[in-house]
């Protein structure tokens, strides 16, 4: 029988998005910010996340898509690129997980052909333990290092998204 395990309360997280939306909005007060979510997982963390960051930004979308069930196929899909040009702006991506970091370092090269000023990365969850690549996350908002989360945007075969607190799942 499928488990939902209480991991991260709506509480927890919601206090930890205000002070990410503070440190970014501090981080890039001069600058030309352009947030870019990944989906899907990314949109409900996204959509919090900028209510916190009280400075001008535009917002885009990519979608990469790279897992089946809980574990990754290894094959990355952009399923839809940026609309906005990026070139000489300051782009922070904004991802919900970051696992074995395969995901973000394809996107991170795709991005740098767009010759953005800056390019960081922030993810809600940072799973630093399992990284099988070198990537420098600069906003993390929790640091896990087992488990198959879901709940707030995080799913299992699409499933679980709604849920507004993370679980781990059992099955
Ligand atoms: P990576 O490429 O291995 O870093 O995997 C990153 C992507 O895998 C994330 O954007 C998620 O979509 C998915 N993912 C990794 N771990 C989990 C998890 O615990 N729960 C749900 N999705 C996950
Ligand atoms: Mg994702």
């Amino acid at each position: 029988m499928t488990k939902l395990i209480p991991r991260i309360t709506e509480q927890e997280i919601q206090a930890r998005i205000a002070e990410m939306g503070r440190q970014i909005a501090l981080d890039y007060k001069d600058k030309d910010l352009v947030i870019i979510g990944i989906l899907k997982g990314s949109f409900i963390f996204l959509a919090d996340l900028i209510r916190q960051i009280p400075i001008d930004h535009d917002v885009d979308f990519m979608g990469a898509s790279s897992y089946e069930g809980q574990e990754s196929t290894g094959q990355i899909v952009f399923t839809k690129q940026p609309d906005l040009a990026l070139k000489n702006r300051d782009v922070l991506l904004v991802e919900d997980i970051v696992d074995t970091g395969r995901t973000l370092m394809k996107i991170t090269e795709f991005i740098t052909l767009l010759n953005p000023r800056s390019l960081k990365l922030c993810a809600l969850i940072n799973k630093q333990e399992r990284r099988q690549m070198h990537i420098d996350v600069s906003y993390s908002g929790f640091f896990l290092n087992d488990g198959f989360i879901v709940g707030y945007g995080l799913d299992y075969n699409e499933k679980y998204r709604n849920l507004p607190a993370i679980y781990d799942l059992k099955i």
